[in-house]
């Protein structure tokens, strides 16, 4: 039988996957886009504040994080979401010391969950820090960085989700108070300056070379030993999984890398 902790920790993973109420998750489908004759159904259909909707959501799909959910706070799906609470727990349950810490949080669900867990342990002293643009991906710099030429994310309205949005989503939890830390900007700009002193688990969702290579130098030096580094893309974006490559080979780092589901994959600091 499972305790109070699991269970708001199992009921917080699907609520925020929408795994719980996919029966209801639907996309609305923009009238203006209506296809085929017919049109005169707008007028009837538009003044009445009548929505179409699209039924997009599957539950093999959104268990592991295959789609972009109409309104879920995190597309990263319950394999994913279980791994970081499964971090999350280890180090509080074995007291290793630092903060939490997401790179490209879209509408947040991965640092709610975060700081759904330290409610859970109750603990007052570390913080969730939250780090993205709050505008989406940047294009690609494929002078600088060559494994990003052609990858261009920027522009995807639906990528970019404002701060005051993902505050909101944290509100809706009742979870939005000072333990929460916003680092708004792009990760070259924020990230090496941030007031972090320790890390124990650093997350890495930014999909693009440069994104994931900026994150790993502002902040792998801050992870404590045995802390969590957890990549969202390494087995989905070949320009994270050569920065991520390059990261480690350059630092001699050789911690077992595990497969989490078809995209993600976590190592454990051991030195
Ligand atoms: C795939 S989404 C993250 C998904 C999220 N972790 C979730 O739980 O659904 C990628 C995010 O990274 C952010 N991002 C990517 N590269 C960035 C950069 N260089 N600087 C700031 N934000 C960046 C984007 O704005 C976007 O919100």
């Amino acid at each position: 039988m499972s305790g109070p902790v699991d269970r708001y920790l199992e009921l917080m993973m699907r609520c925020l996957t929408r795994e719980l109420f996919l029966d209801q998750e639907v996309r609305d489908v923009d009238l203006t886009d209506w296809p085929g004759d017919r049109r005169e159904l707008l007028d009837v259909l538009r003044p009445r504040g009548w929505r179409l909707v699209e039924r997009t959501a599957d539950a093999r799909t959104r268990a592991v994080g295959h789609d972009w959910p109409p309104t879920a706070e995190t597309m990263v799906g319950g394999a994913r979401l279980a791994n970081v609470t499964a971090c999350a727990r280890r180090v509080l349950d074995d007291g290793v010391p630092g903060d939490f810490v997401e790179t490209g949080v879209w509408r947040g669900g991965v640092c709610i969950l975060l700081r759904a867990v330290l409610a859970a342990y109750g603990d007052l002293d570390r913080t969730v820090w939250v780090a993205d643009s709050f505008q989406g991906i940047p294009g690609p710099d494929g002078e600088r960085y060559p494994a990003d030429e052609g990858i261009d994310f920027s522009g995807i309205p639906a990528l970019a989700v404002s701060a005051d949005q993902v505050r909101a989503n944290f509100e809706r939890y009742g979870l939005l108070d000072d333990q929460v830390r916003f680092l708004e900007g792009w990760f070259e700009e924020t990230l090496a300056t941030a007031p972090i002193d320790q890390v124990a688990l650093l997350r890495l969702d930014g999909d693009l070379y440069q994104s994931t290579m900026d994150a790993m130098r502002a902040l792998y030096p801050k992870v404590t030993v045995g802390g969590y580094v957890i990549v969202d893309d390494y087995l989905a974006w070949d320009g994270c999984r050569a920065a991520i490559d390059d990261y480690r080979t350059t630092h001699g780092i050789d911690d077992e890398m595990v497969e989490i589901d078809w995209a993600g994959v976590y190592w454990r600091r051991s030195r």
